[in-house]
Parts: C-alpha cells; sequence; structure tokens
C-alpha cells in the first residue's frame, strides 16, 4: 500500500482533464453566449440611443428570468462590447454592474457607484441626494453616459424603504437635470416583485422587458460544449459527447429541469474532478452521475419519492439497475428495458403490465427526474428511445428500490 504522502503527490503530479479550469468559474466571462444572441440584440436596440443621440433620453430596461439563465452574465458581456464601440467612436460610455444583494441599501450602492468610477466622496456624511449631485457633477464634466445595471434589484426593493426605490429609479426628477446621463439596467428574478411598488414608480421602471427562459437540453449543450471547446476549459477528447449530453439533459427545462445553466457548468466541473480523482483520462457518464448525485438537491426528494412509486414503478426502476449492472453500458433501448422489466415481474410473481402502461411509467418517472430518455440516432431500425438512470448506482440505492419492492409485494399478497 502507498503511503499518504506518496497518495498526495501522485494526485498533484497524476493526469488531468483539465487544460484551463478557471473557464468554469461562475464569474467567468465567456467569449460567446450561446442562445443569447437575441437579447443581446434587443439590448442594443434599446440602448443605441445614447451612441446616435446621447443625452436625450434616460433608457430604461427590464431583464427578467430565473437563476442560471445567464442575465449578469449577458448583461456584463453586452455592457463590456457597447461601451468600446463607444470607445472607437469617440464616446464616454460605462458600464456599472452593482449586485444589490452585495450592496444591500441605497447609500451603498451610490457608494459603490463612486467607487467603480474611481470618484472620492468625502467622508462627512453626505445625504443620498448630494452624493448623487457630486455623481452626477462628475459624469457631466466628462460627458460620460453611465450605463447602470442594478443586478438581484428584487433583493433591494424587497428590503428598502419606498423613498429610497423611489430616489434611485427618479433620479432625474430630484435633479432637473437637462441632459441625461443615467440609463438602467433592472435585473430581476421575478417581475411580481415589482407588484408591491407604487404605479408612479413601476411606470418608471417597467420599459423594455426582456425575458431570458430557461435553457432547453439543446441550448446546454451548446454552452457546455462552448466552455469545454472554444474555451479549452477541458483538453481536447477529455469530455465525450454523451457525457454532454447527459448534463445537458438532466437541466433541460425540455427535460423536465431547471433550465439553469450554471447548475450545468457546476455539474461538468465536478465531473472533471471526480475523474480526476479516479485517474481516469475521460469524463464518463458515470462522473457526470455522481456528481450530479452531489450538486442536485432535488436528489434527496427523489429519494423520498421512491416511496410514493406503485409496485410496477418500482419493478422498471429496477428493470434498469440490473440492466446498468448487467451490461456496464450507460444507455439501454426501450426494448430491452421492456424485457428485463417483463423478466423482473415475473419472478416476483407480479404479471407484468402491458406495453402502453410501461410507456406511461417511463414517462413519470422521467418527469420525477429518476430516469433520463432520450431518441437514439437514426440506426437501422429507425429511432428508438433510449433510457438511463439519472443516479449513480450504489448499494443505497439498490437496498432502497429492493427493500420498496419487497414492502409492496407483502402489502399486495396481505390484502
Ligand atoms: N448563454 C450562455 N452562454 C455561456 N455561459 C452562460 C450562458 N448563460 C449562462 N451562462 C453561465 O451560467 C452561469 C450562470 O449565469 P448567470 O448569468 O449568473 O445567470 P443568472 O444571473 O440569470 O442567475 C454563469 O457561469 C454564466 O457564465
Ligand atoms: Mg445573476
Amino acid at each position: 500500500m502507498d503511503s499518504l504522502k506518496d497518495v498526495i503527490e501522485d494526485a498533484i503530479h497524476g493526469t488531468t482533464v483539465f487544460e484551463r479550469i478557471n473557464a468554469l468559474n461562475p464569474d467567468y466571462i465567456p467569449k460567446n453566449l450561446p442562445h443569447r444572441e437575441i437579447q443581446i440584440r434587443e439590448l442594443t436596440v434599446n440602448f443605441r440611443d445614447i451612441l446616435i443621440n446621447p443625452g436625450s433620453t434616460s433608457v430604461r430596461v427590464v431583464i427578467t428570468g430565473k437563476t442560471g439563465t445567464g442575465k449578469t452574465v449577458t448583461a456584463k458581456k453586452f455592457g463590456e462590447i457597447f461601451s468600446e464601440i463607444a470607445k472607437e467612436k469617440g464616446l464616454k460610455i460605462f458600464y456599472l454592474h452593482i449586485n444589490c444583494h452585495r450592496q444591500r441599501t441605497l447609500y451603498l450602492i451610490l457608494m459603490e457607484i463612486a467607487r467603480q468610477l474611481n470618484l472620492q466622496i468625502p467622508n462627512r456624511g453626505l445625504s443620498s441626494q448630494e452624493t448623487f449631485k457630486l455623481i452626477y457633477d462628475y459624469l457631466d464634466k466628462r460627458n460620460i453616459q453611465l450605463i447602470l445595471a442594478l443586478d438581484e434589484f428584487d433583493y433591494f426593493i424587497s428590503t428598502s424603504p419606498v423613498e429610497d426605490i423611489y430616489f434611485l429609479v427618479r433620479i432625474y426628477d430630484e435633479l432637473n437635470a437637462l441632459v441625461k446621463r443615467i440609463h438602467y439596467i433592472f435585473i430581476l428574478r421575478e417581475m411580481s416583485s415589482l407588484a408591491s411598488l407604487d404605479k408612479s414608480i413601476k411606470d418608471h421602471v417597467i420599459k423594455n422587458i426582456i425575458e431570458f427562459h430557461p435553457y432547453t437540453s439543446s441550448d446546454l449543450f451548446d454552452i457546455l460544449d462552448d466552455r469545454i471547446k472554444t474555451e479549452k476549459a477541458f483538453r481536447e477528447g477529455a469530455v465525450p459527447e454523451e457525457t454532454i449530453k447527459f448534463i445537458a439533459d438532466i437541466y433541460g427545462v425540455d427535460k423536465g429541469g431547471n433550465g439553469n445553466a450554471r447548475l450545468a457548468i457546476e455539474t461538468l466541473e465536478l465531473a472533471g474532478k471526480i475523474a480526476d480523482t479516479e485517474g481516469s483520462p475521460q469524463v464518463s457518464i458515470d462522473h457526470a452521475k455522481k456528481a450530479n448525485s452531489k450538486i442536485n438537491p432535488e436528489l434527496s426528494i427523489i429519494i423520498d419519492t421512491i416511496k410514493d412509486l406503485d409496485l410496477h414503478q418500482l419493478l422498471v426502476v429496477k428493470a434498469i439497475m440490473n440492466l446498468h449492472k448487467k451490461e456496464g453500458v450507460d444507455f439501454f433501448p426501450m426494448g430491452r428495458v421492456e424485457e428485463e422489466y417483463n423478466l423482473v415481474s415475473r419472478e416476483l410473481g407480479a404479471p407484468p403490465r402491458k406495453h402502453t402502461q410501461l410507456f406511461e411509467y417511463i414517462r413519470k418517472l422521467k418527469l420525477m427526474g429518476l430516469i433520463v430518455a432520450r431518441q437514439s440516432g437514426k440506426g437501422m431500425r429507425g429511432r428508438t428511445t433510449l433510457i438511463s438512470l439519472s443516479v449513480p448506482l450504489s448499494t443505497e440505492f439498490e437496498d432502497l428500490i429492493n427493500n420498496e419492492i419487497r414492502d409492496k409485494l407483502l402489502q399486495q399478497n396481505n390484502y
């Protein structure tokens, strides 16, 4: 047996599937944003007036969508490129990104704006109005247009006094400034968080709403693929397509997932680390499953829902489990699952259900996130549905399923 020092040395010098692992950081801004081109276009159309006719209006845009739909990264990317283009045209358009969860009060938000602008604010307890005036004068003197992205704005709304919200949103009424220099991107998780506001504030905020929908499986595939290949997060060939597809299918909104790109990227990174730990040169579907069971908070809920499955649904799960064990591959055609299910049912003295019923079980199990199903490529016999468990096979999981089946059989025989 190796000494522990050997173990550690070995892991330090061991091979790795990663090439640029920092490209998987949550704060990393990639070169491309697959499936957000339309939103970037919408942002541009709304803001191009400041390029064409600076100072005439104050632009306000709302970005809304669930967690992990790319709101933050898209706003930042837009800001970065848009101000770059302005610079090329000899205009000063600055983009400032403020996280209202981090800067929790109006005061802190104003201080953060000043800090990002490199503007010193005297330390003698200025009011918000006074501070804002300093910021505005600074912009005015240097002829700067400011795009202010207020991220996690839901949070500001739910925690700040109405006067503060009013102040931030209606600044120009306070200032009487003729030249408009400040433009807004309000980033919200839920439009409903605006419900509590006065109509007058709402009218100021709700102008142009850009929606970010949860990602589908194929969207997520492209996002992961881009991180792997374009951003070179992994070594060439280290992540097979089927692994990417597997992760994309777990989170794709069209496959019953939450459409969250952050979780998909995290799962990919963790799967890579598990591959490294096992000394594997490739990230396999099994690594992805293990990563998923660690990351996916819903998994413990899945375990609970197993208790609600009826006997034949459990037998389907057992059949897939058997196939995984026997054949050691990741996906099985529907026909194989059906054969195995028929076999398992007969063995246990429970007459198997019909084909159509089996399809219904598979559909339910998929909705519950317990299995992943996908269409095969066009083979000789046309397309078939391929099925895999979404959780790694473990003795705990196996025991759980077997115990539940036993209980259900006992119950049945007692009645
Ligand atoms: N279209 C996309 N292309 C590439 N990466 C994306 C895309 N959408 C989201 N991401 C990545 O997913 C993670 C979550 O995105 P984020 O912008 O923080 O979502 P939100 O702000 O909506 O919660 C980030 O790491 C981000 O870089
Ligand atoms: Mg965000």
